[in-house]
């Protein structure tokens, strides 16, 4: 299955760098994942220079819009890892160290990183399902491909996020639709998108 999170990987500098990414875990193992990051990614690049990282277990909407919208970490929330060279975002439920083993043949667009996990921590209790943030997920994907999809589908999602956080979402839940919404109207008005 997929598990949606949080990836932190270092930058030539060694500054924590946090994607929001989807790798293929099996069910019930927390050893081994595949991470597929798309090719043209600053997170493939980090990993093709120095291939090791942090996963994150998260149930918080609002740090995926904050990553996905361009935005970092608190500073202050970052803590280093134990047994890489990498970043551990303190307020995720659970953190995976990992070192990318191989890489497996991907395709044209995506990598395939076949990553070991050598330290894993359990930093807190996860805090249950929600439907604005499945939603609010949802909406961050469509964010992250604006480019590729028709504006019909990216309102729609819109639409249901903005229903299900007036509905079941608290503070950081309506926070994250703002940021979302807002890069989705700065995306609508963009010169380019006029007919
Ligand atoms: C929940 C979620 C899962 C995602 N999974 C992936 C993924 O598995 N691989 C990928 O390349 N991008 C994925 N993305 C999109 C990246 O987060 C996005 O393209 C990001 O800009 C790439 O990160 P980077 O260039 O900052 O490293 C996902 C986005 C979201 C919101």
């Amino acid at each position: 299955m997929i598990i949606e999170g949080l990836v932190t990987t270092c930058d030539p500098t060694g500054r924590c760098h946090a994607a929001a990414m989807g790798p293929i875990v099996e069910e019930g193992s927390a050893d081994q994942f595949v991470l597929r990051p798309f090719r043209d990614t600053r997170t493939a690049a980090y990993l093709a220079n120095h291939p090791a990282g942090v996963f994150h277990i998260v149930d918080d909407a609002l740090v995926i819009a904050t990553v996905v919208t361009g935005g970092e970490l608190p500073a202050d929330e970052l803590a280093p890892a134990t047994a890489v060279r990498g970043w551990v975002w303190q307020d995720a439920c659970e953190a995976w160290e990992f070192v990318v083993e191989r890489e497996e043949p991907g395709d044209e667009l995506r990598a395939s990183l076949f990553c070991r996990v050598v330290h894993a921590q359990r930093l807190r209790p996860f805090r249950g399902f929600n439907r604005a943030r499945h939603a609010l997920l949802e909406l961050a994907i469509a964010v992250t491909r604006l480019h590729l999809l028709p504006s019909e589908e990216v309102q729609s999602c819109l639409a249901v996020a903005e229903r299900l956080t007036a509905k079941t979402g608290g503070p950081r839940e309506r926070e994250a639709l703002e940021l979302l919404r807002s890069t989705i109207h700065q995306w609508n008005s963009r010169p380019d998108n006029k007919p």
